[in-house]
């Protein structure tokens, strides 16, 4: 939804970023009058995350994120726009605008709130007499209680209708519970719980919301699990268990296993980006959630063939989101849970990390394309693998790879070894030309910290943000002058901030993080945040913003006599060789 200007204002007022930050980020005063940390979104030493008191942004110069309050809690908390805006609504205490109120959104959050009472309804369950069967399964899986207090585990008790009675008792009727999934209709009519004296894991999407429920069997039986119904809240194929705690790891990656009891287990030792796709195979919308968060998953599934063979499935819907995907070898476990269990955590962690070195994997996926005892295949493996292993950049990690190269091809290691430094001192002076080339342009250096932003024409580039950071300091100039159209920007980053905000200034409205956050994606608030930190002398406001524009047509028409030039030299050419 759009929010306007007035609450989005008053949100931010209410919710000042030194304090929103200090929750995540211990910020100590330095120069003038910015507040410096260690930036939360990549690691380093040294502080270069800052907070300007002042401003109300952020802005790290060492990764180059920024942006307002808003932008910090979606960048933190893993969450869209309007999401961010609803937590920050929440911690300051502010109700959300009215949304049209029908009467579906109004029986959503009916059941949503029937959802989040029957998980605590659950929960007490297991401390009380009754729970003990629970506890008793819980503790013969090795479940703590703070694993349990951070899932809300619960318990189910063995009657017919105690969720009933408790949820009729806050006032919930037996219509709404059974369209939640929680009863099912007897024969005669009456209601019965669906959830009978089994373990309770509540399923709950990345906002928090408590959506369904899957409950274990207290050992074995059958069925194994009982899962809630489709319902409005609940879409299986679009949720992943454990993803709402899953998205707020710092760990840079994602495991996917099968089980609910594997997540459990896999974040009680500490692994805390673990999720399982809830009792489905991957769908292509859970892989399209998981993008969201990270761009690599490891995947650790079951050690059977349904396992493998799930694993297989998963890779290719993972990988046409371009998510990089490695797959763990659970040896001598059927499961992580079981790993975990017989051989500890650190022997997980080494099994993740092995994976994490992508050289292995790399010279496997080039090992297993070739056929060894073919000879043209092997010489196209060895320039291949060279080529990879030259690439590395410790020079006792090359020899290691070159000999195991050696060894795979049958070629002795000598020979591998030359070839391979053969091939590093061209690369090397490949690299060092092209650094020489970068530093006689020095216009090169001006260029945003986003890779995929980079500028074609940083010239023209370098007026375009000066257009931009003058109007945002100084709407008032939109109206005085004759401003440029969004299609002449050379970069379609600043182009779209500047048609954004041009667009908020025509409506009459302020700019400010807030009110362009919802429309600007998040590397475009970091453009424009390190954008503003550049100097602009407003003084001269007017014609400042005539020079910038002037400078834009220049670059423009120098451009197009460039290409003119190209063109008819290239039809010269043509002429020439149609006469000749
Ligand atoms: N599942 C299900 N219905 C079943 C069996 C399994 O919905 N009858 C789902 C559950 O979400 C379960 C997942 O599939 O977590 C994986 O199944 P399984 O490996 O059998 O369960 P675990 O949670 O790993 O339990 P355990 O370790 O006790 O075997
Ligand atoms: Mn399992």
């Amino acid at each position: 939804m759009a929010f306007s200007e007035s609450f989005l204002t008053e949100l931010t007022e209410r919710n000042d970023i030194v304090d929103v930050v200090s929750g995540y980020v211990r910020l100590g005063k330095k120069s003038g009058s910015n507040m410096f940390g260690l930036c939360p979104f990549h690691s380093e030493k040294t502080p270069s995350f800052s907070v300007s008191p002042d401003k109300q942004i952020y802005h790290c110069f060492g990764c180059g994120k920024g942006g307002g309050v808003i932008n910090f809690i979606m960048e933190i908390e893993n969450l869209s726009f309007p999401e961010a805006v609803e937590f920050l609504a929440k911690r300051a205490g502010m109700a959300m605008p009215e949304e049209e109120n029908d009467w579906e959104s109004r029986k959503r959050s009916r059941m949503l709130s029937l959802n989040r009472d029957a998980a605590r309804f659950f929960y007490t369950q297991l401390s009380t007499p009754q729970g003990s069967a629970a506890r008793d399964y819980m503790a013969k899986r090795r479940i703590g209680p703070a694993t349990a207090k951070n899932f809300g585990i619960g318990f189910a008790p063995d009657t017919w209708d105690s969720l009933e009675k408790a949820m009729r008792e806050k006032g919930y009727t037996d219509f709404e519970l059974f369209d939640a999934g929680l009863v099912r209709k007897g024969k005669n009519g009456g209601y019965y719980d669906t959830f009978r004296n089994r373990l309770m894991f509540p399923v709950i999407d990345v906002r928090g919301n408590v959506i369904g429920f899957s409950g274990r069997i207290l050992g074995d039986g059958e069925p194994k699990y009982m899962n809630s119904p489709e319902t409005l809240v609940f879409n299986k194929s679009r949720n992943l268990f454990a993803l709402n705690l899953a998205k707020k790891s710092k760990s840079g990656y994602i495991i996917l296993s099968e089980g609910n009891i594997d997540v459990v287990s896999l974040h009680q030792a500490g692994f805390d980006s673990a999720v399982a796709s809830l009792g489905t195979s991957l769908t292509p919308e859970q892989a399209r959630l998981i993008s969201r968060y990270t761009n690599q998953v490891i995947i650790a599934y079951d050690n059977d063939g349904a396992g493998i063979k799930a694993a297989q499935r998963a890779i290719g819907i993972l990988e046409k989101l371009d998510l990089k995907v490695k797959v763990l070898r659970l040896n001598g476990a059927k499961d992580p849970d079981e790993f975990i269990k017989l051989k500890g955590a650190d022997a997980f962690r080494n099994l993740l990390e092995a994976s994490e070195n992508q050289i292995d994997y790399r010279l496997r996926t080039v090992t297993d394309k070739y056929d060894l005892s073919v000879d043209e295949q092997k010489v196209e493996f060895l320039k291949e693998a060279s080529d990879l292993v030259a690439r590395l950049p410790g020079s006792v990690e090359r020899q290691v790879y070159a000999m195991r190269v050696a060894a795979m091809s049958g070629v002795s290691a000598d020979v591998v070894t030359k070839e391979v430094e053969r091939l590093r001192k061209k690369l090397v002076n490949q690299a060092s030309r092209s650094e020489a080339r970068q530093q006689s342009r020095p216009e090169r250096q001006f260029q945003p910290e986003d890779k995929a932003l980079r500028y074609d024409d940083p010239s023209s580039a370098a007026a375009e943000e000066g257009i931009i950071r003058l109007l945002y300091l100084d709407p008032a100039l939109a109206r005085s002058t004759a401003l440029p159209d969004r299609e002449e920007f050379s970069s379609p980053a600043l182009g779209h901030i500047y048609s954004v905000l041009r667009d908020k200034i025509d409506r009459g409205e302020t700019p400010s993080t807030a009110t362009l956050g919802g429309a600007l994606a998040g590397q475009e608030m970091s453009l424009l945040v390190s954008l503003l930190q550049k100097p602009e002398l407003l003084s001269r406001g007017e014609q400042t913003l005539a020079d910038y524009i002037k400078r834009i047509r220049d670059r423009k028409e120098q451009g197009r006599q460039v290409t003119d030039l190209r063109a008819f030299a290239d039809k010269l050419r043509e002429t020439k060789g149609y006469e000749g």
